[in-house]
Parts: structure tokens; sequence; C-alpha cells
């Protein structure tokens, strides 16, 4: 059996990473981190606690007294903070719209770093994210940067929700999707940047299949190499 890799897939919201992380990971039988669903619990207990959003420090100390999980299970990941599931009240639009907040306060992003890094240690995982390939896992077998227009990012969560039933404003997710892009990429921590030695990917014109295949070739160059 080929060793169990890590792999690290980055880039901007909505770009379909968790969708890809999801099938990659079923398909190889590896284990899907999804860490955007980690800032966003955080940001959950902290605007349900009332805690500053850019509060630095006491973001630290409540992530601290937190006991956050992440189980995966048969239908994707769970999210748990001590016996509390908090799996569908973390994609909120107000967690969604107040997260970037949150993300970039360094306090939080270095007292998330050892929960990340412990989840990801055995390998055969699929870490989706936005700073994996650059701070959470540097020496990951294979990194991936994942984007798309934000055109075809806000169609896609568009068609996501229709699909559910969840109302949706295409124009109004197209300027989230931006505002987010641009709070994510202008943070001065860890902000969201392409890690030197990762693979880029548009995936604006490629189907779900076309994307795991691209990174299934890839995969069998990190282990032919
Ligand atoms: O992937 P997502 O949309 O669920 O992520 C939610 C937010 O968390 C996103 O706006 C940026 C932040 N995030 C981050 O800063 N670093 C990560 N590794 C993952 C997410």
């Amino acid at each position: 059996m080929n060793k169990p890799l890590q792999i690290a897939l980055d880039g901007p919201a909505g770009a379909g990473k968790s969708t890809i992380a999801k099938t990659l990971a079923k398909k190889l039988g590896y284990v899907y981190i999804d860490t955007g669903a980690i800032y966003r619990a955080v940001t959950y207990r902290a605007l349900q606690d009332g805690v500053g959003l850019e509060d630095g420090p006491m973001l630290a100390e409540m992530i601290d007294k937190m006991d956050l999980r992440l189980v995966p299970s048969e239908n994707g990941q769970r999210v748990y903070d001590g016996t509390e599931e908090v799996t569908d009240v973390i994609r909120t639009s107000e967690v969604t719209n107040n997260v970037s907040f949150v993300a970039r306060q360094p306090e939080v992003r270095a007292a998330l770093m050892d929960l990340q890094r412990d989840l990801a240690s055995k390998g055969g995982i699929v870490m989706d994210g936005r700073d994996i390939g650059t701070h959470v896992l540097p020496g990951a077998d294979l990194k991936v940067f994942m984007t798309a227009t934000v055109e075809e990012r806000a169609r896609r969560r568009h068609e996501e929700n229709v699909s559910k039933g969840l109302p949706s404003d295409l124009e109004q997710l197209q300027l989230e999707i931006a505002l987010r892009d641009k709070r994510d990429s202008e943070r001065e921590v860890a902000p969201l940047r392409q890690a030197d030695d990762a693979h880029y990917l548009d995936t604006t014109e490629l189907s779900i299949d076309g994307v795991v295949e691209a990174i299934e070739h890839l995969m069998k160059q990190v282990i032919e190499r």
C-alpha cells in the first residue's frame, strides 16, 4: 500500500474545495478535514457568548476553554464543541459574514494551529483551508491551490442554496464572496496565498470529476517521485 499522504487544498471561498476534498477523501479512503469549520465554530461561540470578534486575546482565552472536535462520519465531517453539535449552525450567514474578523486575529490562528496539526499528523488526510500549504502543513506531500472566477463561485453557491431550498440572491452572493476574498487575502497574518510549491488549479471550466482527476494525476507524480 502507498504511504498515506497529507494533501493540502487551499483557495478562496466557494472554489469548490470542500466538494473536491470530500470526493477525493472518499475515493482514497482518506479523512477529510475542513479547517474553515474550526474558524466558524470559534466565530459561532464568540457570537453566542458576546466575545468581541476582533479581541484576539479574549478569543484565544475562549478557545482554550472550548473542546473543539471534528468527527468524520458517513455524511461528512461533524463538528462538536464539547457535547454540543454545531455542524449546521456554523453555516448561517451570520457566522459566514463574521468569520473573517475572527480569522484575522493572530492569537486565534496561533491557538488553532496545534489542533489542525494534530488532526493531520497521521497522514491519509485531505485538509482544506486558506493557509494549510503555507503555514499549517508546510511539509504536506501535495499542495493544491484551487480557484475559480468570483462569478463562477457565486453561481455554484447559488445553485447549492437553491438545491437545498435555501433563499439565495446571486448578486448578493457575488458581493459577499468578493468581500470575503478581500478580507482573507489582505489580512496581515497568514493571508490567503498560494504556497511556492503548490500546484495552481483554475476550476472555472472544470467539472468535479475533472478536478478530482487532475489532483489524482498530481498524486501519482508525488507517489512515483
Ligand atoms: O472555508 P470556509 O468558507 O468555511 O472558511 C470560513 C472562513 O475561515 C474563511 O472566511 C477564512 C477562514 N479560514 C482561514 O482563515 N483559514 C483556514 N485555514 C480556513 C478558513
